[in-house]
């Protein structure tokens, strides 16, 4: 996002969950946890006020919506945290609108994916992000953000 040296404002960041997420909570308990989406979106944001930036959450089953998002993000906000989901495995199209960003995102999985099946092993998205976040469930979120904010406050002129 462009900065208006006259006024500071805190970093914006988004976070966008992709599809199947808008489940958690009943789908697959023994592997993406028992919280659901909403209980995540609440303790993502507690940690963008403790840290003084804010956060915009959203969740999308649909493809061209997450790329919108992400072009949104890229014009609008400092950072993007990203969990694309399947699509993860299977969107070149997500995975090019990764690539364009000019700001930096971090792709978070709930699950381990190097401990699923070898579909699941193969991100198209990751390469295109900072950083990659798995196996540590909500925590992998709050450590994104927790990153992001530290990197965009290094940044600051
Ligand atoms: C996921 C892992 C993906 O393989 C899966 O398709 C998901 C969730 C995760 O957060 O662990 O939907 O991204």
């Amino acid at each position: 996002m462009p900065s208006d040296p006259g006024q500071p404002r805190a970093p914006a960041l988004v976070v966008l969950h992709g599809p199947n997420l808008d489940r958690l909570g009943s789908r697959e308990p023994e592997i993406y946890g028992t919280l659901r989406l909403s209980e995540v979106d609440a303790a993502i944001e507690a940690e963008a006020r403790a840290l003084g930036i804010s956060v915009t959450c959203r969740q999308s089953n649909h493809e061209g919506q997450l790329i919108e998002w992400v072009h949104e993000a890229d014009d609008h906000a400092d950072g993007l945290v990203v969990n694309p989901a399947g699509y993860t495995h299977t969107s070149v199209a997500l995975a090019d609108a990764l690539a364009a960003l000019r700001i930096p995102a971090v792709e978070v999985h709930l699950s381990n994916l190097y401990a699923r099946n070898s579909m699941r092993h193969t991100s198209l998205t990751g390469a295109h992000c900072a950083g990659v976040v798995m196996g540590l469930g909500l925590d992998g979120y709050l450590l994104a953000i927790r990153y992001l904010s530290r990197r965009l406050a290094a940044e600051a002129p």
